[in-house]
């Protein structure tokens, strides 16, 4: 082994050395796997203020002591858990995010990316890569949305992702956007609805229509109020709702460019001149450096064929379907809202 090469086996550290670099993003998925695992197997629920052995963790998750302990020793040394000096665990910050019960908990999140339709998918990215379509279809010939037609729990475990990944964001977009002079506000694909009750809390006069699949309005009847209807359809073939304001959260990203020009037309068909289409999406930075939209944009291109876009892509989509971009709004809070008018 020369000394490039023992120096960056042992150290393990990313950095300017080009050895550790390739090691690391090549051996790196095992830290996202012991996350997903350890979410899935729900360590952080078995472990209160006080520190456990991996021993005593084990037991309450039925998992095995020694492989727990390493894969909660690696996950430690990227600051989710803590070691303590008489080698029991505690949590960190980002560990206490994997508790069920946190305000903010990501667990669904962590537990999302290791779906076996998320995962095994990966195993087919090379497909994605060559042809440029989903490798989704490879492994599972219903496709993305189908698949959680096929697994339910799958399904229920992707809607609660959706409201764990948006807690913060609707924060900064409540703060960044004004939606108080909007009568009838509506949600296109707008998941379990968590973004619009919490426009209609903030804006007491304006009702909201959540448009979704039948699958995600049924699990999500008990939201429906006299100011919240609920439509099941589907955005390429039934006609939305008319409405002064459209959501489309994290929706034009899953689809390309053809597919995103269809749900903009609907949507443009629906509105009368002059309603608002408010993208909400992470825009791909002009910069070269490490950004969660270029990850992100991989996840779209392997599992649905859909990207991440830039500003100008999006105004270009918009443009193409008869909305004229007004203004993009960084909410802050790792989310920009992209306001256009229909014309
Ligand atoms: C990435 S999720 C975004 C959910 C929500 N807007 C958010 O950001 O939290 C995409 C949503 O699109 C919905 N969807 C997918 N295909 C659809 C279709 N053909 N018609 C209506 N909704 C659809 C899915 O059920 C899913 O909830």
């Amino acid at each position: 082994m020369t000394d490039v090469q023992s120096e960056s086996a042992t150290g393990m550290a990313a950095g300017p050395n080009p050895f550790a670099t390739v090691l690391q993003v090549s051996g790196g998925y095992c830290l996202p796997r012991s996350l997903h695992v350890v979410a899935e197997l729900g360590v952080a629920d078995a472990l209160d203020e006080t520190p456990r052995t991996a021993a005593e963790l084990a037991t309450s998750v039925g998992a095995d002591p020694g492989a727990l302990g390493r894969v909660l020793r690696l996950l430690a040394a990227h600051g989710v858990f803590e070691v303590q000096g008489d080698g029991k665990f505690g949590h960190s910050p980002a560990s206490r995010l994997l508790r069920t019960d946190h305000p903010q908990s990501m667990r669904a999140f962590a537990r999302m990316f290791g779906l076996q339709v998320f995962w095994e998918t990966f195993g087919a990215m090379e497909h994605s890569v060559r042809s440029g379509l989903p490798a989704t279809a490879e492994v599972f010939p219903e496709g993305f949305w189908g698949y959680f037609e096929r697994h339910p729990e799958a399904g229920r475990v992707f809607n609660e992702a959706m409201v764990a990944k948006s807690r913060g964001a609707v924060a900064g977009i409540l703060a960044s956007y004004d939606f108080s002079g909007f009568e009838r506000i509506g949600d296109i694909g707008g998941g379990s609805g968590h973004l619009l009750r919490a426009i209609l809390d903030a804006a007491p006069d304006a009702r909201g229509v959540l448009f979704e699949l039948p699958r995600v309005i049924e699990g999500a009847a008990g939201i429906a109020s006299e100011r919240l209807t609920l439509q099941a359809g589907d955005f390429f073939r039934d006609d939305l709702p008319e409405c002064e304001a459209y959501i489309l959260m994290e929706i034009i990203h899953d689809w390309p460019d053809e597919e995103s020009f269809a749900i903009l037309r609907a949507v443009r068909r629906a509105a009368p001149a002059g309603a608002r289409v408010l993208i909400i999406e992470q825009i791909v930075p002009d910069g070269p450096g490490p950004d969660w939209s270029k990850m992100l944009d991989i996840h779209m291109l392997t599992l649905l064929g859909g990207r991440q876009r830039t500003r100008q892509e999006y105004e270009e989509l918009l443009a193409r379907s008869g909305f004229a971009l007004r203004q993009e709004i960084d909410t802050r809070a790792g989310i920009s809202i992209l306001e256009a008018e229909a014309i």
